[in-house]
């Protein structure tokens, strides 16, 4: 995989595809699910302050036979700790929990609150070397031109939601015009809305003898996005790593792009009362 890494426009090599923990919250589950990653070969780990499990992440590292240096660790700032003092706090909170000494990734999780605090945290913790690489979580384009715009340090990442049903395109094509690579959260559409009996997707797995899920996940890297995608189980994990020995053709890849149906496979939150909402929860989790 180390061939297939990725350069970020900081010169930071990550690699291709990543396993993340999100909705893992037995301990020992999380804990275990991340060491198996890692020895099938899973290099770049995601969680976040707010999942809950930084330390069980933190555990599978120490004992996943791995060195440290040959991983790539992710972890991200909940809202509550999103601004100058906070990102501080909140990034040494982490690490502690993590057990380790420098980060891979610090993403800003959501863009709310004090982000332009918050990044000058990230700015100085990047400069002390504490950081590899920052970047952020869920911004629309316009919000990232903003932060484009306005801040010395460009985030080397922007980390959205993106699956065939919610392709976005023009905002990959935003970022890659700024050198900020996309990242894929639920790239599998967290197993909603049929992904897996897909007959587009399934058709195309046939003629690969791959499956739906190892099309949607080789759709992504073939436009130059980076899928951070979580299973449970060996098998599907495994699977869900073995996607470079196949190539999309350029009929396939736009068969796929029918799929758009450019809304999220979630609940949205683009109006008052929802984000009402979802601001009072991100007070409720114990960071
Ligand atoms: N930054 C953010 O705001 C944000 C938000 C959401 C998620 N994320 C990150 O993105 C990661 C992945 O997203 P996600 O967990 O929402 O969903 P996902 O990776 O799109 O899908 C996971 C679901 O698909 C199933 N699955 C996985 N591989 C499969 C396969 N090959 N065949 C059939 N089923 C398969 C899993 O079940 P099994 O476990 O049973 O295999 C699970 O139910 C998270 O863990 C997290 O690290 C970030």
């Amino acid at each position: 995989m180390k061939n297939m890494e990725i350069t970020l426009n900081n010169g930071v090599k990550m690699p291709p595809i990543g396993y993340g923990v999100f909705r893992m919250t037995d301990p020992d589950e999380c804990e275990q699910a991340v060491v198996n990653a890692i020895q099938s070969g899973y290099r770049l780990i995601d969680t976040a302050a707010a999942y809950g499990n930084e330390e069980a992440v933190g555990r599978a590292i120490r004992r996943c036979g791995v060195k440290r240096e040959d991983l790539f660790v992710t972890t991200k700032l909940w809202i509550t700790d999103t601004s100058y003092e906070g990102a501080k706090r909140g990034f040494e909170r982490s690490m502690k929990k993590l057990g380790l000494d420098y980060l891979d990734l610090y993403l800003i999780h959501q863009p709310y609150n004090d982000l332009y605090g918050a990044w000058r945290a990230l700015e100085e913790l990047h400069l002390a070397g504490r950081i590899r690489a920052i970047g952020v979580d869920n911004f629309t384009s316009d919000r990232l031109s903003d932060f484009i715009f306005w801040n010395k340090v460009k985030p080397a990442v922007n980390m959205v939601e993106c699956n065939p049903f919610f392709q976005r395109e023009p905002e990959r094509a935003y970022m890659e015009q700024h050198d900020i690579l996309m990242q894929a959260w639920s790239p599998l559409a967290a197993g909603q809305t049929g992904l897996f009996e897909n007959e587009t997707l399934l058709s195309i797995a046939d003629s690969h003898h791959k499956s739906a899920a190892q099309v949607a996940l080789r759709w992504l890297t073939q436009r130059g996005i980076v899928p951070v995608v979580k299973s449970a189980n060996l098998q599907r994990m495994k699977q869900n790593l073995d996607i470079f020995d196949f190539t999309l053709t350029d009929d396939e890849m736009s068969m796929i792009s029918k799929l758009d149906t450019g809304h999220t496979c979630f609940a949205p939150r683009n109006d008052g009362p929802s984000m009402d909402e979802f601001l009072k929860k991100s007070l409720l989790y114990k960071l």
